[in-house]
């Protein structure tokens, strides 16, 4: 996490830094600083808390040079105050570090035992120290000998006080772009507050090294030769990281539903037909695989367990979902007969990467399904299949989850294809998925009035549990999850069936459980279980489709989502608990879109 930004040009760097950093602030949102260098002299600025702070704080000055790096931070070490934040200085050099240097503290020690002090807690600050240490006038020489004591990850952006006409930076582990401007350059971690200036960026690669002046940019490899990098064309715009009429990003990402929904599933069909071009896996290698694990983290693994109900069910495929984090370290047993699919928005998770170069590294097949083309995720994988959610701001993950489910849903479809299973009823469901389900999602919207009566009814619980079975449980998943992290009210989301082995001693009266029922065949078992918590006090709230509302009548509340095929439901299901997750935050004044503690991209473990 945290974002780091750089300028070097002709313009005054302080608004450049700042407006990159509030481009980046869903990376982090716990200080921010910047730091610009002007006649050998480093002015540096910082703020506990929103971007806003540091801002405040300049109240409306520029620090006076062209040449600055700036950083938003998401806290690992040391608490989020204003010694922590970053820019971390020595007497030549200015730092901003995103990733973990993970051995901070043996450096620490060693450089402690030679006298050197430390102001901060952060693992971050180790590199201004060693770069002060390894430098005798040749920057790029003292970078060189600093990368290689560092284990762990980072993309750093250095200033040195002798050296006014360069901005530094390198990577390992963590994104970093640099933007190619007309007699300036920027770097950035990621394409975002690139898009103000320019459209051509550099992808530095894990363990290259760049001098950037105004007008030119040198990269060098791992062992600091020259080398030559493609300048290539950024295809995002800027418009998507505007609010429009809405209040809030996450609202806004709702409504954007239906279109993003219909441009994803547009771009890989046909006349009814799932088109992956250039996919480099045949029939056979199809055929022969023998197990699919799907991986993610949070609303993606969520996604990836709804997914695995459906491989089984449509592609006849043994199925798994797993946590990116777990997957790593679980020693699963994975060869070229699997076939890993990562799910990420963000492509930069730390953690879904890992698994990712792990299951390569062990033979599997890999495909992921991302919402940033240039990831390092899309990049890793043999194959991505993107999800055209477009830039996705609220940390709360919405339009970009119902992406990818779709996805999914066509990956599945095609999958089961390849491999002769459920072939009759093919083309009618992949037609039915472009055309209907957007409308479907629209028509979930038209209900917002209804799930923002329902919040005001119940946004001062203090406990909930959402319960569902089969996919049904997938989705109770991120509706809990949604609604906790921006409402912070604690939800667990179970299988229906699981609440009695041990859960139902922590209900009592007006505890809410939101029951999920979307499955006619399922519907006595969820609901005998929906009674059990009633029995003992509970308040429940329904959520089925509309053929099953005569179902239920011993419910008092049932909010009804329009019917569909099975393969579809979980992604008109989830919708409703998306906007009830909005409007109680809402109704609690709580920040939507920044929750507490969180970042939108996770790239540490
Ligand atoms: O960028 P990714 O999809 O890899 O991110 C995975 C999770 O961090 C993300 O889904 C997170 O759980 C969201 N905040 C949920 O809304």
């Amino acid at each position: 996490m945290c974002g780091i930004i750089g300028y070097i040009g002709k313009s005054e760097a302080t608004g450049i830094l700042i407006k990159g950093l509030k481009d980046l602030e869903y990376r982090g949102y716990d200080s921010g600083g910047i730091a610009v260098l002007n006649e050998k002299k480093l002015k540096t600025v910082k703020a506990k808390g929103e971007i806003r702070r540091l801002e405040e704080k300049l109240g409306g000055k520029d620090l006076g040079g062209t040449l600055g790096i700036g950083h938003t931070r998401w806290a690992t070490h040391g608490k989020a105050n204003e010694i922590n934040a970053h820019p971390h200085c020595s007497n030549h050099f200015a730092v901003v570090h995103n990733g973990i240097i993970e051995n901070y503290k043996e450096i620490k020690e060693s450089l402690s035992m030679s006298g050197i002090t430390f102001e901060s807690e952060t693992d971050t600050e180790v590199i201004p120290k060693l770069l002060e240490l390894n430098y005798n006038g040749d920057v790029l020489d003292a970078i060189k000998k600093t990368v290689r004591l560092l284990e762990g990850s980072y993309a750093l952006g250095i200033l040195c006080t002798d050296d006014e006409n360069t901005l530094y930076c390198t990577k390992k582990g963590s994104p970093l772009i640099i933007g190619v401007g007309k007699g300036e350059n920027f770097i950035a971690s990621d394409v975002n507050p690139l898009l103000h200036y320019t459209k051509d960026a550099v992808y530095l690669e894990d363990g290259e090294t760049a001098a950037i002046t105004a007008e030119n940019i040198t990269v060098y490899d791992s062992n600091f030769a020259e080398t030559k990098k493609e300048i290539k064309t950024l295809s995002l715009s800027k418009s998507a990281a505007d609010k429009g009429d809405f209040e809030h990003f996450m609202l806004k990402e709702i409504y954007e539903e239906p279109d993003v929904v219909r441009n994803t599933l547009n771009a890989v069909t046909d006349d009814g037909e799932i088109m992956f071009s250039d996919i480099p896996f045949t029939q056979e290698d199809f055929k022969a695989l023998n197990r699919v694990y799907i991986v993610g983290c949070g609303s993606a693994y969520h996604v990836g367990l709804i997914a695995k109900y459906n491989f089984e069910k449509i592609a006849k495929i043994p199925a798994f979902a797993e946590y990116a984090g777990e997957f790593r370290y679980a020693d699963t047993v994975i060869d070229e007969s699997c076939l890993v699919i990562i799910i990420s928005q963000s492509g930069e998770t730390a953690d879904s990467l890992a698994a990712l170069k792990q299951a390569r590294e062990m033979g599997a097949k890999t495909i992921s399904v991302v919402n940033v083309p240039e990831s390092s995720i899309a990049k890793m994988s043999h194959y991505n299949l993107l999800t055209l959610a477009g830039a996705e701001i609220a940390v709360a993950t919405t339009k970009a989850f119902s992406c990818q489910l779709a996805m999914l849903n066509m990956l599945c479809l095609y999958i089961a294809r390849q491999r002769n299973a459920c072939t009759e009823v093919f083309s009618e469901i992949a037609v039915n998925m472009s055309s209907l389900l957007p409308k479907k999602i629209e028509k979930v919207l038209a209900k917002e009035d209804e799930l923002k009566a329902l919040a005001k009814e119940i946004k001062d619980m203090d406990k909930c549990f959402f319960l569902g079975r089969n996919v049904d449980y997938g989705v109770s998943l991120e509706g809990a999850l949604k609604l906790k992290e921006i409402s912070y009210i604690d939800c667990v989301g179970y299988p229906a069936s699981e609440l009695k082995h041990g859960t139902i001693s922590l209900i009592e009266k007006d505890t809410v459980c939101f029951g999920l029922i979307s499955n006619k065949d399922l519907l006595p078992k969820t609901v005998s279980n929906l009674i059990e918590v009633i029995a003992r006090g509970a308040k429940v709230i329904v959520f089925a489709p509309e053929s099953l509302k005569n179902d239920l009548p011993q419910f008092e509340t049932v909010i009804t989502y329009p019917d569909s095929i099975p393969l579809l439901t979980p992604s008109i299901e989830v919708i409703p608990l998306q906007l009830l997750a909005y409007h109680v935050a809402y109704e609690k004044g709580l920040p939507i879109d920044k929750p507490r503690n969180l970042a939108k991209s996770v790239t540490v473990e």
